[in-house]
Order: structure tokens, then sequence, then C-alpha cells
């Protein structure tokens, strides 16, 4: 068990409600405003029961409605919550779930620095974007859940705190009302994705991660299978276990199954890298590299926040999560450089860089994967420091061996406003890998390598059609933004939920 656990999947209460603004009783009231646009109905009755201290603030130009921008007015009278806070969504025709998603984790962050806070908020009702008013609920709710809880659960003193209750103005229907808790359902996916690459590697290794696995899946009516190092080497999963022998930490093969299809529809699997910690081995990170390296089982985290919402959502799909956990450590028993490995499916793998750990992780498990059956595959991994040298620490890298399908994924990325970008796939990156005493080497040339690292892992998937996302940069934060916390983001797992939801096979 995890020091301090307060146990998981609660879901916050977040209602929809349909009093007057004036008549709502929370302790904060969001009003999520555009740029340069007259005040709605309801705001302008709102404001009048103010003596117009909304309008006063927008003519003075303290508020403009600017992206993420936020004003606050407090110790108010006249209406039932003592404090509001506008909060900016830009130019409404220029309105996403994005923009929706920061102009609202930036007010949910702003008010949560008290314990047991109860926040309402306005459906803002944009006519000029192509949203939906239960896309915008939906986003809302989830921002409300993920933006009020902290990395900061070894602090006694937090320095935020999960909102009480969430009441969403604006809208009644039944639609919405379904938005509004699939919202909170995937925010809690997130914070528990969240919360396990939060965790340090003293507390999460691959047993404890593993024991999470199945305590999740108890409370979520999922399936699930743990092999031990026993049965990993019956499976012949040499590659993986090569970079487990170097950790006093065994390693553990965590599988959650989602049986929401008939026997005979196709199988989505979703497989994690859960690098616990990677201290590089014997190829060892210089001590600034190693600092975040908690992270880096974000791949497998991601896999247990999207199945626990897929399971929650009762998705009429079959999905299994495969999530490969070991610590890349050194010990007298480490794995070499020079190594030859025989991986599950065969081929051999020339050891030249015990730091490029994960896709040797994953060679094995994407093998087993398509072994028991995968129709579909996706795997998550934080996987190279090139692909945040490419992208940034914001942007999903893409590579697949199918078009369609990674359009497919893409799309999912795009409706949740998650931000993705395809990289190539060109044959020559993988020539880089070829090796003159084994199959493959584990590594090629230094430019492109998260280009390799995906060519790499293309060797262990068969003609499965295959989507690799490399989450190194968007999976841990360097620091607090005021729109998102610093640490892990659960990045990933809306996406992987959207996916699962569309999935056709
Ligand atoms: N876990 C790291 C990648 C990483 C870097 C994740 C930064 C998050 C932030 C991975 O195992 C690794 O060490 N990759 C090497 C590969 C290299 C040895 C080919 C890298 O990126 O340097
Ligand atoms: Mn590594
Ligand atoms: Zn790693």
């Amino acid at each position: 068990m995890f020091s301090n656990d307060k146990g998981i999947l609660k879901l916050m209460a977040t209602q929809l409600t349909n009093d007057a603004l004036s008549a709502i009783e929370a302790d904060w009231l969001i009003i999520p405003l555009a740029e340069a646009a007259p005040l709605p109905a309801e705001v302008s009755k709102l404001d009048e029961a103010i003596g117009g201290q909304i309008s006063r603030l927008i003519e003075a130009e303290d508020f403009t409605g600017k992206l993420a921008s936020t004003a606050t007015l407090l110790g108010l009278s006249g209406i039932k919550t003592p404090r509001i806070l506008l909060a900016g969504l830009g130019p409404a025709k220029d309105l996403s779930l994005a923009a929706l998603e920061k102009s609202l984790m930036t007010a949910a962050r702003a008010i949560s620095i008290k314990k047991e806070i109860r926040a309402a908020v306005l459906l803002p009702e944009v006519s000029e974007s192509s949203l939906s008013a239960a896309q915008i609920a939906r986003q809302i709710s989830t921002a409300m859940t993920v933006g009020s809880v902290g990395q900061d659960l070894y602090r006694a003193e937090p320095g935020r705190f999960p909102f009480q209750e969430v009441s969403i103005a604006g809208a009644d229907s039944a639609e919405v009302q379904q938005a509004i808790t699939e919202g909170s359902i995937l925010g809690e996916a997130v914070n528990l994705a969240r919360e396990v690459v939060n965790r340090p590697a003293g507390d999460i290794f691959p047993v404890s991660f593993a024991d999470k696995v199945l305590e999740v899946a108890k409370e979520c009516g999922l399936e699930a299978e743990i092999l031990d190092e026993k049965q990993l080497a019956d499976e012949k999963m040499g590659s993986m276990l090569a970079v487990a022998q170097g950790s006093d930490q065994p390693p553990r093969l965590a599988i959650l199954k989602h049986q929401g299809g008939a026997a005979s529809a196709p199988t989505l699997a979703l497989v994690g890298k859960g690098v616990t910690f990677d201290s590089g081995g014997l190829s060892l990170k210089p001590s600034d590299g190693m600092k975040t390296m908690k992270c880096d089982m974000g791949g497998a985290a991601a896999v247990l926040g999207a199945m626990t919402a897929i399971a929650r959502l009762k998705l009429p799909v079959n999905v299994v999560g495969y999530m490969g956990l070991v610590e890349n450590m050194v010990n007298g028993s480490s794995y070499k450089l020079g190594d030859v490995l025989t991986a599950r499916n065969g081929k051999t793998i020339e050891v030249l860089n015990t730091d490029a750990e994960g896709r040797l992780v994953l060679a094995d498990v994407l093998t087993l994967a398509v072994d028991r059956g995968a129709s579909n595959l996706i795997d998550l991994a934080t996987l190279t420091g090139a692909c945040v040298v490419a992208l940034g620490e914001d942007v999903t890298g893409v590579f697949s061996n199918t078009p369609a399908w990674s359009q497919a994924v893409q799309d999912a990325a795009k409706t949740t406003g998650e931000s993705v970008w395809e990289m190539p796939m060109f044959p020559e990156f993988g020539e880089q890998l070829k090796s003159d005493v084994a199959d493959l080497k584990n590594v090629g040339l230094r430019w492109g390598g998260a280009i390799t690292a995906a060519k790499f892992l293309e060797n262990f998937v068969s003609e499965t059609p295959w989507v690799h996302l490399d989450i190194a940069g968007p999976a841990f934060a360097s620091a607090n933004l005021p729109h998102r916390e610093g640490g892990a983001t659960g990045c990933m797992v809306r996406t992987l939920v959207e996916v699962a939801r569309e999935y056709k096979g």
C-alpha cells in the first residue's frame, strides 16, 4: 500500500442546476465570458443584482475576456454567492475545447486553494462556435475535477483542495447531465493517472503498481491478470526481463480487460510503458536527467486511467490494457552493453544503450498483445528525449504503420482537445537499427531518435494496425502554470477513452 493512500475514484458531486445565477448557493460562481461579446441575459440580470460591478470591470477594461484571463469580485451581497470569478474564453469564434479547458482549468486552480469549496459554473452559450452544450459541459466538468487536485500528496499543508461540490448552471437537459457525469469520470481517470505518476519510485514499483491495478479493477468491474517474473519467463519475454534484472524489484505485467462487446467483436489493445523508475541502467543518466524519472511509467498510468473510465462508462467495446512494469536500475546483475537478448517473437536484440529500455519492455508486451488477439494496438510511452526536442513539452508524437488507424487516434485527440502531431516513418530510420551480431540493435544514430525508437517497436507488432504515442514531453510538466499543475498531467487518458468510444475495429 502507498503512504497516505486516500482511496480512489470518488466522484466529486457534480450536478446541473436550474436556479437563477443570483440564487445559486456556492462559495464561488465562475462566469466564463467571451472577448468583446455582450453580456448574456442571465449575467446581465446578475450584474444588476450586484449593482453593475461586472459591467464596470468590463468598461474599465479590467476584464476583457482574453483567453484564460480572470477577474474576481469578492464580498458580494444581494446574491447567494459571496465571490465571482470571471473567466476569459477569448474570441467566441475561436473557442475550441482546448481553449475552453485552458480557461476553466485556470479558474478551477484559482479558487481551489481553500478547503471544501463549493463551486458553481455558468455553462457558456457560444453560438458562434461549433461546440455543443454537452461537449462544453463535459469539458467544464473534467476541468473542475482535474484543476482542483494538486501534486501535494506528501505535504502537511496541501496547496490545493478538491471541490466539495460543483454545480453547473445553464442548460437543463438529460444529455448535458450525462455529459457532466462523463466529464467527472474522465477527470477522475486523469487524476488517477496523475496520482500514480506523481508518487515517487519508493511508493510505486512494479509490485505496488500491480496491487493498485487489482484494487482499481475490483472497484470498476474490470477483469485483472498479473504476470510475475516466472510467468514472464514462461512467456519468453526475454527483452523485458533483461531490463528488470538490474533491479531488486521484480517485474510485473498487469493486464486489465473490459469485455463490453460481443465475443466475436474486435479487440482494442492499449499498451503502456511502465518503467517505475529509469536510472538509465549501466548507461547511467546524469543526476539532472534522473530527477523526474519517476514519471517513466506515464504510459502505463494512462492505460490504467483510461481503462477505469472505459469500464465506468460501460463502453460497448472490447478493450484490453497491458502495463509492462519494471524498474531500470543498476546492480550486479544489470543487463550490459553488448548483451544479445531474445525477444518473445524470437528476434534477437543487441543492447548498445541500457537507457533505451522502454522499447525493450514494449517489444515483448506488444508481441504478447498481438499473440492474444489484438485487432488494433495503441502503445503509450515516455520513450525519447528526442520527441521532446522535436515537439516540445505539450505535444504527443504519433507514429503508425496504418494511416487510417493513425487518423482515428488523431481524430479522437482533436475531440478531446489534446495536442498530437504525426511523425514520419521512413524506412531509412529502420536501417539504422541493423546490427552486426543480432537481428536488431536497440539504438540508432542521435538525430531523429524518436523515429528510430518507433521503427524499433514496429518490429514487434506484426501486421496489426498500430499507433505509438510518445508522451515524453506532455506526461510530466516541469512547473506550475496558471492553467495546469506541474508534475504528472494524465495526458492521453481522455484520447484513449475517445478512441474506445468510437472503436469499430
Ligand atoms: N525515459 C527516457 C525518455 C525520457 C526523457 C522521458 C525525458 C521523459 C523525459 C528513455 O528511457 C530514455 O532514456 N531514452 C533515451 C534513448 C536514447 C538512449 C536512445 C533518450 O531519450 O535519451
Ligand atoms: Mn531510459
Ligand atoms: Zn525510460
